[in-house]
C-alpha cells in the first residue's frame, strides 16, 4: 500500500520554507462560553464554526505571505475569481481530539499535508510547505482550543482548503491563491451515529476516470458526486458507492469515504485504483489489522466478487472509513437490480474492534505505537 506519509512527497515544497510571522486579530464578538457550551453539547457535523480562521496568501511573485489569524467571517472575492468559474480548489479534512488531561492532538497531520501537496500538483495550485500546514493548525488551536469538545467520540473537524482567487477569466493556473483553515465541532457524521448504514450502488454516474482528478481532494469530485448521492438518499441510503468508469465492474469508493471488505479467514481487501482518494484512515486501520496478523490486500475487486462472497459466506463484514465517518459498518448495498446484505444487519466484530482501537489511539486511551499523534495545544 502506498505510504501516505512518504517524505519524498513533501521534500520539494518543504525545502527552504522560512518561519511564518503570524498577524493575530482577535474576534471581538466571539461566542460566549455558554453559547459555545450549548453548541458543543450537540455539535452535529459541519454546521457550527469556531470564532477564528486562518488565512495565508500566495502569489506567483511573492510566494506564501501574509499569514493571518482572523475572526471567522465571510470572505470577499472578486466576482471573476477563477475558483468561481473553473473550480481550481483543493481541501483537506482532519480532526483535533481532546485527551483526558485536556491536551489537544491531531492524527497524522503530516499525511494530510503531503496529500494536500499531491492534490495541489494535480490542480496546478502551489504546494503549501507541510511546516506551514502544521503551524496553521496550531495557530487555530491556540485561539480556538476551547472549541475542541470533550464528550466521547466528539472532536473539532479541521478543514484546510486552498483556492484560486485571481480575477481572470482566461483558463490557466491562477497567479493568486488563498489558503484557509476553518474549524467545526463534530459529533457523528451519520445521523444514526455508528449504527450500520445502507449504501447505494451508482450505475448511472462515475466519480472519476483514468487521468482525471479522482485521487485529488478537490471540490469538483464532490460536486460531480452530488447527483448520485441524491439518488442514494432517495433510496434511503446514507452514501453512494462508485464503480470504475471504464467497465463499471470494479469497486472504487464511496462519495466521502473508502471501503474495506473482511473475509471469513480474516483477510481485509480494499480497492486498488488510481482514481480514488488515498484515505489516511484506511491506511491506518489496515496497519492496525496487519499488526494483529490479518492479511491485507489492496487490489482490484469487482462488484461480483462482493456479491458472490457475501452469498457464499466468504465475505463476512464490510466497512466504510474516513476522517468524518471514522470506521462505519456497512449493513447493506442496494443496487437497481440486486441487494447485498440487509438493512438491519449487525455491526461486524472486526469492524468494531478496529474502530475502537483506532479511536483509542486518537483520543489518547491507547499507546500511540506508530507515532501517529501530533500535539496541537501548547
Ligand atoms: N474518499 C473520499 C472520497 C473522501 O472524501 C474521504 C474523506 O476524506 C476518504 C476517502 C477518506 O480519507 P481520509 O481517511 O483521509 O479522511
Ligand atoms: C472527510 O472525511 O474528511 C471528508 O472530507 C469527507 C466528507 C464526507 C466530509
Amino acid at each position: 500500500m502506498t505510504n501516505t506519509t512518504d517524505t519524498a512527497d513533501t521534500a520539494t515544497a518543504d525545502a527552504g520554507a522560512t518561519k511564518l510571522d503570524w498577524e493575530v486579530t482577535r474576534n471581538l464578538v466571539a461566542k460566549s462560553p455558554q453559547e459555545r457550551a450549548e453548541i458543543l453539547a450537540n455539535p452535529g457535523f459541519g454546521t457550527h464554526f469556531t470564532d477564528h480562521m486562518i488565512d495565508i496568501c500566495w502569489s506567483e511573485r511573492g510566494g506564501w505571505h501574509r499569514p493571518r489569524v482572523q475572526p471567522y467571517g465571510p470572505i470577499t472575492l472578486d466576482p471573476a475569481a477563477a475558483v468561481l468559474h473553473y473550480g481550481q480548489e483543493i481541501f483537506e479534512g482532519l480532526k483535533a481530539y481532546r485527551h483526558e488531561d485536556g491536551s489537544i492532538w491531531s492524527f497524522r497531520p503530516e499525511a494530510n499535508a503531503a496529500r494536500m501537496q499531491r492534490s495541489a500538483r494535480r490542480l496546478a495550485l502551489p504546494e503549501l510547505p507541510s511546516e506551514y500546514f502544521l503551524d496553521a493548525l496550531k495557530q487555530l488551536i491556540a485561539v480556538d482550543g476551547d472549541w475542541v469538545p470533550s464528550a466521547p467520540e466528539t472532536s473539532l473537524y479541521l478543514r484546510p482548503y486552498m483556492f484560486a482567487k485571481e480575477a481572470f477569466l482566461g483558463v490557466r493556473p491562477a497567479h493568486k491563491v488563498a489558503f484557509y483553515v476553518i474549524g467545526s465541532p463534530a459529533g457523528a457524521y451519520f445521523h444514526g451515529g455508528i449504527a450500520p448504514v445502507s449504501i447505494w450502488l451508482s450505475t448511472n454516474y462515475a466519480r472519476a476516470g483514468k487521468g482525471g482528478t479522482g485521487a485529488a481532494k478537490t471540490g469538483g469530485n464532490y460536486a460531480s458526486s452530488l447527483i448520485a448521492q441524491a439518488e442514494a438518499t432517495e433510496q434511503g441510503c446514507a452514501q453512494v458507492m462508485f464503480l470504475d468508469s471504464a467497465e463499471g465492474k470494479y469497486l472504487e469508493e464511496l462519495g466521502g469515504m473508502n471501503i474495506v471488505l473482511v473475509y471469513k479467514d480474516g483477510t481485509l481487501v480494499t480497492p486498488q485504483s488510481e482514481s480514488i482518494l488515498e484515505g489516511i484512515t484506511r491506511d491506518s486501520v489496515l496497519q492496525l489489522a496487519r499488526d494483529r496478523g490479518h492479511t491485507v490486500e489492496q487490489r482490484r475487486v469487482t462488484i461480483d466478487e462482493w456479491r458472490e462472497g457475501a452469498a457464499s459466506g466468504d465475505i463476512v463484514e464490510v466497512f466504510a472509513c474516513g476522517t468524518a465517518a471514522v470506521v462505519t459498518p456497512i449493513a447493506q448495498l442496494k443496487a437497481a437490480d440486486f441487494t447485498i446484505g440487509s438493512a438491519d444487519a449487525a455491526a461486524g466484530e472486526i469492524t468494531m474492534s478496529l474502530r475502537t482501537e483506532l479511536t483509542d489511539i486518537q483520543y489518547g486511551r491507547a499507546e500511540d505505537r506508530h507515532g501517529w499523534l501530533t500535539r496541537l495545544s501548547q
